[in-house]
């Protein structure tokens, strides 16, 4: 008989469990909104990056309706042979007039932009700068690319200086940031890692997934936010958090996105997006241009939301975005909290390690502009209450 020779597989999953790290999946059972059904429960979502409450706007959907009664239901190819529609060559159009920028390329999710783009344009003999804490998308392609990768702590600009200055000033170097880090909810020190670039003629690349939609105006992004615009050398933004739909875009030069076309795999080797999808984009870009209470609602729900946490007495880090971690520290522990607030109707992922190091497990909230107040006072009491009852406030 065969020995399965995936059966190493098993004792790993055993470990997980042993170490309390095996995760089951909540399943949505209902739409993606402020108050959702997961696992047969209806709880307040403050685990979702549908910053805007566009994953169900009527105007997105209407638009992916129409493609798909236009279109079908796929480009059935990859951009580079039979698979670039004329929406595609429209989004891309307008994202770059958005942007401000000369092209924007875009991919099939923000995974593939940062890490087709970033293992694109570097090779082996090349450096990547990188913040600790950037996403693994960018982890990713900077492996992918065998360039050398130095990690600077995190949001430390002088640190990502010095690491400049070492290097030889004839390897080509590209510094990286998130904007706005997933976990933390903190936004990277961008004006002193343009200085530090500049200094160095280093590339400069920011991973905007977060702020696209949410910072800047319009939503335009950190770039914007931090008025950085021609300073910052490759954009990534996405389309699958506050645009309510899926899919990355890199915007740049004309010849960087020129040369992303001919070079970036994901591009390359994978379809293109479904017309759905595309048409939805270009909505979800109408509403931020022409709605931009949507975006005020956004920042005036987290205004809301932080100050209660902090009357509460939660630790919630040095968030400065919608995402507001509330720490706790040991990793089952906030497991234990986030397990509590889902059956006190509240839904907040617990992050423990390796997402996060060892004592900083927390459980992480995104509030949207889609909450109502009444929403989000009923998880704020539900924190306060189980928070204290775990003895994680006073
Ligand atoms: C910082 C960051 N970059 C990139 C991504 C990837 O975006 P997408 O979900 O569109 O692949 C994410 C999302 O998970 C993210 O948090």
């Amino acid at each position: 008989m065969r020995t399965d020779p995936l059966s190493y597989l098993d004792r790993e999953l055993e470990q997980l469990r042993e170490q309390g790290l095996y995760r089951t999946l909540r399943v949505l059972e209902s739409e993606q909104q402020s108050t959702s059904i997961f696992d047969g429960r209806s709880v307040v979502n403050l685990s979702s990056n549908n910053y805007l409450g566009l994953t169900t706007h009527p105007k997105l959907r209407q638009k992916a309706i129409e493609a798909i009664e236009q279109f079908g239901v796929g480009s059935g190819a990859v951009r580079s042979i039979a698979g670039t529609m004329a929406m595609h060559l429209e989004l891309e159009r307008r994202l770059a007039e958005f942007k401000h920028t000369e092209a924007v390329v875009v991919f099939q999710s923000g995974f593939s932009s940062n890490a087709g783009t970033v293992a694109a344009i570097l090779t082996r003999d090349d450096a990547i700068i990188s913040d600790e804490l950037n996403h693994a998308s960018i982890i990713d392609g900077a492996r992918l690319s065998r360039a050398t990768i130095k990690v600077y702590p995190h949001g430390d600009a002088d640190a990502a200086r010095r690491i400049l200055a070492d290097l030889p000033s004839s390897q080509r170097k590209l510094l990286i940031t998130d904007g706005v880090f997933s976990m933390d909810g903190d936004v990277g020190p961008l004006p002193a890692l343009c200085d530090a670039a500049e200094a160095y003629g280093a590339i400069m690349m920011v991973d905007d997934a977060h702020a696209s939609g949410v910072f800047g105006r319009h939503g335009r992004g950190t770039v914007d936010h931090f008025d950085l615009h021609g300073r910052v050398d490759v954009q990534v933004g996405t389309l699958s958090k506050a645009f309510g739909a899926v899919g990355g875009y890199v915007a740049g030069s004309r010849a960087l996105i020129e040369f992303l076309y001919h070079r970036a795999r994901p591009f390359l080797f994978s379809t293109s997006h479904p017309p759905s999808v595309t048409a939805s984009c270009l909505a979800a870009l109408d509403l931020l241009l022409e709605e931009p209470a949507l975006i005020e609602r956004l920042w005036e729900n987290t205004r809301f939301f932080k100050a209660g946490l902090t009357a509460h007495g939660f630790d919630t880090g040095a968030s400065a975005s919608p995402i507001t971690p509330v720490i706790v520290g040991d990793g089952a522990r906030a497991m234990q909290f986030s397990d509590q607030l889902f059956a006190a109707g509240v839904f907040a992922q617990g992050i423990a390690f390796p997402t996060v190091k060892k004592d900083r497990a927390r459980v992480r909230t995104i509030v949207s502009a889609a909450h109502t107040r009444a929403e989000l006072q009923f998880a704020l009491d539900a924190f306060g209450r189980v928070g204290r009852q775990m003895g994680i406030i006073a």
